[in-house]
């Protein structure tokens, strides 16, 4: 397994597997590996003769108040799980290098970060856009892979990736989740035992709407209210929000027709988790 720490570096390796008509795929991370990302790894593995994991830690897409400080990071365990999944490369940069002195450019959507959490995080979907695109100019991929728990991230990968004419097929990941549902989040590291326990309650929310919509509620409004009394009832949990919304658009719906996307964001003490699923509605 290559690693890579310079752009020029990563540039030059891409390159010449591209000359050697090797196809190329990358997943984009900012490390502390858990079973979901190694599933985005499994994902891109059996696609592509070079699988590339990059680990960055991006500045720009933390808020003032945000964890970037206490992001958690075990570099040497990231490499050992990246190399027993068959990376073939990783691309590990400074900070330095992703933003040399004097960088101004920032990639901003118009429509798509104005939802979810993009209302609370309001710089967290150019920081993301941004560093996205640089990564797809360094190591020039094929494929790139992102996981889904990201769903508002991953419509706006989907969308710049259009916008921005790259030749790059986006493939979204499941949500991996623990055995009792908590979907996975590196971010689930700051949680104490009783936080832990509190932190189920977006998981199971998650089934309480479907159980809810597989009756016929078509209502998104009296599903939130039972959701947000549901979640309540758990210590320490702050609701940001809870949206059922279009899956392409993320505007939000009036009424539950279609496949809707249902997505959570709740403060469990200080630690931001969010959740999703799409739901068919039993009609169609
Ligand atoms: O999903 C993440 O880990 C990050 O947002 C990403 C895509 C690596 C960009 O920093």
């Amino acid at each position: 397994m290559d690693i890579l720490k310079t752009k020029s570096a990563m540039q030059e390796w891409s390159k010449k597997k591209k000359k050697e008509s090797k196809t190329v795929c990358l997943v984009p991370t900012m490390g502390y590996f858990h079973q979901g990302h190694i599933s985005l790894m499994e994902k891109g593995k059996p696609l592509c003769d070079e699988l590339v994991v990059s680990i960055f830690v991006n500045p720009t897409q933390f808020g003032p108040n945000e964890d970037l400080d206490s992001y958690p990071s075990n570099i040497e365990n990231d490499l050992a799980l990246a190399k027993k999944a068959g990376v073939t490369a990783v691309f590990l940069p400074s900070k330095k290098t992703v933003y040399p002195e004097k960088f101004q450019t920032e990639i901003k959507l118009q429509y798509l970060p104005g939802f979810l959490c993009g209302k609370f995080r309001p710089v967290h979907f150019s920081g993301v856009a941004t560093v996205v695109t640089k990564l797809f100019n360094i190591v020039m991929p094929d494929i790139a892979i992102f996981g889904q728990k990201d769903y508002q991230q991953l419509q706006i990968i989907r969308q710049l990736t259009l916008d921005l004419d790259f030749d790059i097929k986006i493939i979204a990941g499941n949500i991996i989740r623990e055995k009792d549902g908590l979907a996975m989040s590196s971010r689930n590291a700051y949680l104490s035992k009783l936080q832990r326990s509190s932190a189920l309650s977006l998981s199971k929310s998650l089934n309480l709407a479907k159980e809810l919509i597989a009756r016929g509620e078509k209502n998104p409004v009296a599903i939130k209210n039972q959701i947000e009394t549901f979640i309540c009832t758990f210590p320490e949990t702050t609701i940001e929000y809870i949206s059922f919304c279009n899956p392409k658009t993320l505007e939000a719906v009036d009424s539950i027709e279609h496949q809707v996307l249902l997505a959570i964001a709740v403060k469990v003490g200080k630690t931001r988790l969010i959740d999703n699923a799409l739901i068919d509605h039993p009609a169609q």
